[in-house]
């Protein structure tokens, strides 16, 4: 049984300075308390209490590659030496750029950020320029960042959410005006009736998805839904942006719109792309990403492009082969298989449900969800305690039951993963309701 009393102390004591002891509440969440790392290698994190930890957080989807690795150490340590920050271009930003649009299908130009919510906003105001209009339409469940007109419905309550083909927009943070989500409608997703109803009013600017619903769950969409969904964005002069800051180079070298041969007016990556420093992307049509240079739409930032950054993304992308993902989905398919083998035989009722380097476990459910309502079903309470159980026997996962898998996680790694799902397992299956 792992202690994490360091990391407890540390924490009480830091929350003098800083609120909290963390800075993102996305930290605050996991029992038994926020952890404090030394350092991270390959597949593993050490904690100050000593520990090594199994992580699948992966610095939550970002560290496809794992944790320090040597090419995009060695590379960042090289563009320190040149230097940091310019506020003007530099080769590297360039090579960046044209890998990007070489790789991503809807890529035509782009322009880089330094997160996912930022690019989420530079999409919104591209949209609503190039078309005049002022609607946005979201799905319930999805989150495209934390930001006051578009933090809404990503995590609702059931019983507030409203009818299912007319759900309420539910703000997720205190502090949010009532006018912040002005302009904005939430819709089912993977409802294709729901959205060509709301598109054929004729004033929705865009339409904004993750294409497989992976911030919450980890979920695939139906057959023929985003075809659909264009056709619909295509007939009604709405833009389509494919959130891919989760899916981004980890359902494939193209992301989700390669995989699903779905190619977007605008998508948005983070997180891979640069395997955990700070890089965002708004990448899509020219004519569009053109208003940026010469249609009067501001986007701006002073660490865009910072050529640190930029550094990591390059040799990031360079890792990201085919071999990658090749190599690394029989690893995340054999450890997926593998957990939903144990739960059998434990007999916990569970829908383990994903892709081969990003899968969710959700207990008590009866089928794979299919939007954000199935999937709210799940017993949040009994997977909480299965975590907390996994991290004792050294294996550091989400607490909302997002799994992600890097290049490192081997077959040793999956090995000793098992092992300690089994020992989980066996210990929180009698207090499941099953
Ligand atoms: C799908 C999606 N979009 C946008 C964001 C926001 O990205 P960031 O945290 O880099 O601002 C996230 C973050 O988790 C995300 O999962």
């Amino acid at each position: 049984m792992l202690k994490f009393d360091e990391s407890a102390r540390i924490i009480a004591s830091e929350s003098r300075f800083v609120s909290g002891g963390v800075n993102s509440n996305f930290r605050l969440g996991m029992g038994p308390g926020p952890l404090v790392f030394t350092h991270g290698e390959g597949a593993y994190l050490h904690d100050v209490d000593g520990n090594k930890l199994i992580d699948y957080y992966c610095g939550m989807g970002a560290t496809v590659l794992g944790h320090s690795p040597k090419g995009v150490q060695q590379a960042v340590k090289d563009q320190v030496e040149k230097g940091i920050l310019f506020a003007g271009q530099s080769p590297i930003e360039y090579e960046a750029a044209r890998i990007i649009c070489e790789r991503i299908p809807s890529a035509e130009r782009l322009r880089f950020g330094s997160s996912g919510s930022e690019v989420a906003q530079a999409a919104m105001r591209l949209a609503r320029a190039a078309t005049g209009r002022r609607a946005i339409v979201k799905f319930e469940g999805h989150y495209h960042g934390w930001f006051d007109n578009i933090l809404w419905s990503t995590a609702p309550a059931l019983a507030d959410a409203g009818p299912a083909d007319d759900p309420a927009l539910i703000a997720g943070s205190k502090g949010q005006g009532a006018n912040d989500g002005d302009g904005l409608d939430v819709l089912q997703w993977n409802d294709l009736a729901a959205v060509e109803a709301r598109l054929a009013k004729g004033d929705v600017a865009a339409l904004v998805m993750e294409a497989a619903m992976c911030n919450q769950g980890a979920i695939a969409p139906g057959e023929g839904y985003l075809e659909g969904v264009q056709a619909a964005c295509r007939k009604h002069g709405t833009i389509l942006v494919f959130d891919e800051v989760i899916t981004g180079f980890r359902l494939g070298q193209k992301g989700a719109q390669g995989r699903f041969g779905i190619t977007p007016d605008l998508s948005l990556f983070a997180k891979a792309i640069a395997n955990g420093f700070p890089v965002a992307a708004i990448v899509g049509r020219a004519d569009l990403m053109d208003l940026f240079a010469t249609g009067g739409v501001l986007h701006g930032g002073t660490f865009n492009s910072q050529p640190v950054a930029m550094a990591a993304m390059v040799a990031t992308q360079k890792a990201l082969t085919p071999e990658h993902y090749e190599k690394t989905s029989v690893y995340g398919v054999r450890l997926r298989d593998g957990i939903r083998d144990i739960f059998k035989e434990v007999g916990i009722k569970a829908q383990v449900t994903g892709f081969e380097l990003m899968f969710h476990i959700g207990f008590g459910l009866d089928a794979p969800a299919r939007n954000y309502r199935d999937l709210a079903r799940a017993d949040k309470a009994g997977y909480s305690r299965f975590s907390q159980a996994l991290l004792h026997n050294g294996v550091r996962v989400l607490e909302r039951g997002a799994w992600f898998v890097s290049s490192e996680h081997n077959d040793e790694v999956v090995d000793k993963t098992l092992e300690a799902v089994r020992a989980a397992a066996k210990e929180v299956a009698p207090t499941l309701g099953n």
